[in-house]
């Protein structure tokens, strides 16, 4: 996790990703989709997480960037309640 992260949503969204494909996935929680990295982090020390699947599916990607499995979603979301999306991240 980022510690100048921030809480895109506090629920996670099914992505479809592609086996093989390259991709940088938000961390800082500022892209614009909250999905994929824009390079909206530049404003922070946050860097998107590169990730490849093996297997073409729909995979819960973490929007609350808190996520220790990240960019999968762990659970961790239930800690985060409405008023905090937008905020920073909790520490651990
Ligand atoms: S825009 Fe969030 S990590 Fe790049």
């Amino acid at each position: 996790m980022c510690g100048e992260a921030i809480v895109f949503s506090n629920k996670p969204k099914g992505v479809t990703l592609e086996g093989g494909v390259e991709y940088y996935l938000c961390a800082c929680g500022r892209s614009k989709d909250g999905v994929f990295c824009d390079g909206s982090h530049k404003v922070t020390s946050c860097l998107p997480k590169k990730v490849v699947v093996e297997d073409t599916r729909q995979y819960h990607i973490c929007m609350c960037k808190s996520s220790k499995n990240f960019p999968f979603c762990d659970g961790t979301h239930s800690q985060y309640s409405d008023k905090d999306v937008g905020g920073t991240v909790f520490g651990d």
